[in-house]
């Protein structure tokens, strides 16, 4: 890679030494995968890290989604948001359900309470929302309105890692919430995801699911997939875990850096902290005002590109203008005018545990002119 290239992320990476160590004891062993040591080890040590029940490990984050709509015998209209990643969508799709899209509130980039409501149809089963950039959704509010009409609730945590809400994990929330741990994220495991669930029977179910629906050596319960995690990448999740919380602290400094510089910049702005929230720091997205700032946000896209700083317009374009999904009735612009204007404002800065000094002074040297 070269050298002087500032990417928008990079991976946390274990400890080569002890790595090996671990690699060790699995060849020994000969117990590379089918929930090995080191894989009940990782969802134990995830759920008491997370603060959660259970915890089922999968091998990225799209699988869980799948499969908890899967579990949860989902059918008819899935209302999510269209700011998001397209895996999001695509799961409710490839469960052979229609995704009806609502508006996000500009504060945070989440699901619109309000909006949800008024999309709902005597074909809606399920809501999936997607706590965007690790910023918990209104779960009081979702939770209110899923009760009143029967609805299930499926949370997108792939961003969501360690977050908290007055000391309690957001992925309590819903009745299932998912996880990505792809190398990109602040936890990973290269590729791999999980599944919180809230009672032991659930995750006894989830565990089948994701193990073709055997259930016992000749026995099949349900038409499951294969989504089992092996004990090298488990093996690397148990180191990282270790270090996360350092590498989630780093991030804070980057992103009071961040802040203290730009709040005064013309035409930018970003997003604080929440009151009672314990934030991850997943992303630090900032949103250009052409006018006000006197360049489109492609323009400074381009600009710290030619510099080698790789920016990222997550998410640009909104999932509702793929192909697949812009002749959905819900896909109209003017049905998300929020969404619309946050994807063509976003860019995400570079944020990661090992970002340097004069590396985030050249980040904001760019948009400071
Ligand atoms: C919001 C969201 N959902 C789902 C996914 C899918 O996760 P994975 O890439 O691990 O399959 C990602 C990230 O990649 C994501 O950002």
């Amino acid at each position: 890679m070269d050298e002087k290239l500032i990417t928008v992320t990079a991976p946390l990476l274990p400890d080569l030494e002890e790595f090996n160590m671990m690699l060790k004891e699995i060849w020994c062993s000969k117990w590379v995968t089918n929930n090995g040591s080191f894989h009940k080890q990782l969802e134990k040590e995830l759920a008491e890290y997370l603060k959660v029940p259970y915890v089922s490990l999968f091998t990225n984050g799209t699988l869980p989604l799948l499969t908890a709509l899967q579990a949860l015998r989902v059918t008819g209209e899935v209302i999510t948001t269209p700011y998001s990643f397209v895996a999001t969508t695509h799961s409710i799709w490839w469960n052979g359900c229609k995704p009806v899209f609502v508006d996000i509130d500009p504060a945070t980039g989440n699901i619109d309470p309000d909006a949800i409501e008024a999309a709902i149809t005597n074909k809606t089963t399920a809501i999936m929302p997607v706590h965007v950039y690790g910023n918990p959704c209104d779960v009081k509010r979702i939770k209110e309105i899923a009760d009143r009409y029967g609805l299930k609730v499926i949370y997108d945590a792939a961003h969501a890692f360690g977050v908290e809400v007055n000391g309690e994990s957001v992925l309590n929330a819903g009745d299932m919430s998912t996880l990505s741990f792809h190398a990109t994220k602040v936890y990973n495991t290269l590729e791999g995801g999980a599944m919180v669930m809230h009672d032991a029977e659930t995750k006894k179910r989830i565990d089948y699911l994701k193990n073709f629906g055997f259930a016992g050596e000749t026995s099949v319960v349900a038409p499951g997939i294969n989504s089992k995690v092996d004990e090298v990448r488990a093996a690397y999740g148990i180191l990282n875990l270790r270090q996360v919380d350092a590498a989630i602290e780093a991030r804070h400094q980057v992103a009071i850096k961040y802040r203290e510089a730009l709040r005064p910049v013309e035409g930018i702005t970003f997003m604080d902290d929440m009151p009672g929230v314990k934030h991850n720091y997943s992303y630090f997205p900032i949103f250009v005002d052409a006018e006000k700032y006197g360049m489109t946000r492609d323009e400074l896209y381009e600009k710290m590109r030619s510099h080698n700083v790789l920016g990222r317009r997550y998410f640009y374009p909104l999932i509702s203008t793929f192909s697949t999904y812009r002749g959905l009735p819900s896909a109209a612009q003017e049905n998300l005018p929020n969404a619309n204007k946050m994807a063509d404002s976003v860019i995400c800065l570079p944020m990661h545990h090992e970002l340097s000094e004069p590396n985030i002074n050249k980040v904001l040297s760019l948009i400071m002119k």
